[in-house]
């Protein structure tokens, strides 16, 4: 699964911490777009989808969310709980993701704009995508 969990450099000193996330260094990628979910209700489950041609690095920066993500082979659920690390997600991989915290920051940088024509929104077109790829 084209996926990995990257660990940032804290520049950390008596005031505290910091981390700075710098294109095509820590963040594997051009850096087209960052947005950011907050405020998640309870329960919820967003998500529900795979990319077509996206690189993505998601970070937790307040509070905690679980993913779930899929090949289409192999599932895997990863916990991000700290701004310390980010989950990069590249190629055909379906995301869920669930359990926010009330204080879930999830914050993602994208190496495109928000394109439509990119998502697969639709399981069965997405194992057929994955089968079509392999
Ligand atoms: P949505 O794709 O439903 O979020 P998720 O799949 O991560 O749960 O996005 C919610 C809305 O925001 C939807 O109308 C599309 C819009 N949107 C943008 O306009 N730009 C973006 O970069 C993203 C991620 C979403």
């Amino acid at each position: 699964m084209k996926i990995k969990l990257i660990d940032f450099t804290i520049m950390g000193d008596e005031r505290g911490s910091l981390i700075a996330l710098e294109e095509n260094h820590n963040v594997p990628f051009d850096v087209k777009r960052v947005y950011y979910i907050f405020g998640t209700k309870k329960d919820v489950r967003r998500g529900y989808h795979a990319h077509r041609d996206l690189k993505q690095l998601a970070i937790c920066t307040s509070g905690s969310c679980k993913f779930l993500l899929d090949d289409g082979q192999n599932k895997q659920h990863i916990e991000l709980n700290s701004p310390t690390h980010g989950l990069l997600i590249e190629g055909l991989v379906w995301r869920e993701m669930y359990d926010f915290s009330e204080d879930c920051v999830l914050m993602v940088l994208a190496d495109n704009y928000y394109t439509a024509n990119d998502y697969i929104r639709d399981y069965e077109q997405f194992l057929q995508e994955v089968a079509y790829d392999s």
